[in-house]
């Protein structure tokens, strides 16, 4: 008697999504997409290349690498004296943007 238990298998390991990781690695491309979308939306107050004095405006160049969901919610609903970005950006964009500063510019990917 044999009973279809290798199909309940394979339905269980299509399930087993594959989860994010932390401390991050960062895709290139994304990097890239981010860095773009960092100088349309962010540079005219976090500073080229995220260069600021860091007095006024935070410095994402020491953002923590391993607080991806604070960046998220910060960038989303603002913080302080940044403004929200959640009309303006979509979540690829802001994913691109953690990939552009949660790997200091593309120096720790
Ligand atoms: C109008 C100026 C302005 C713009 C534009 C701006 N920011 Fe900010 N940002 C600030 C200021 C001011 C703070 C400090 C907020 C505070 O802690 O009071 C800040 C803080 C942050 C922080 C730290 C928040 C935390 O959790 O402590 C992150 C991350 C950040 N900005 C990312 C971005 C990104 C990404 C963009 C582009 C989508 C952006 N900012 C655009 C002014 C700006």
């Amino acid at each position: 008697m044999h009973k279809p238990l290798m199909w309940l298998c394979g339905a269980a390991l299509i399930g087993a999504a594959h989860a994010q990781t932390n401390p991050p690695t960062f895709d290139l491309a994304a990097i890239e997409k981010g860095r773009e979308q960092y100088h349309r939306t962010c540079a005219q107050c976090h500073g080229r290349n995220m260069v600021n004095a860091g007095t006024t405006v935070y410095d994402l160049r020491r953002f923590p690498q391993d607080q991806p969901d604070r960046f998220t919610q910060s960038v989303v609903n603002g913080k302080g004296n940044m403004p929200s970005f959640k009309e303006a950006l979509d979540m690829q964009a802001v994913q691109a943007l953690w990939a552009y500063v949660g790997s200091r510019g593309g120096k720790e990917p």
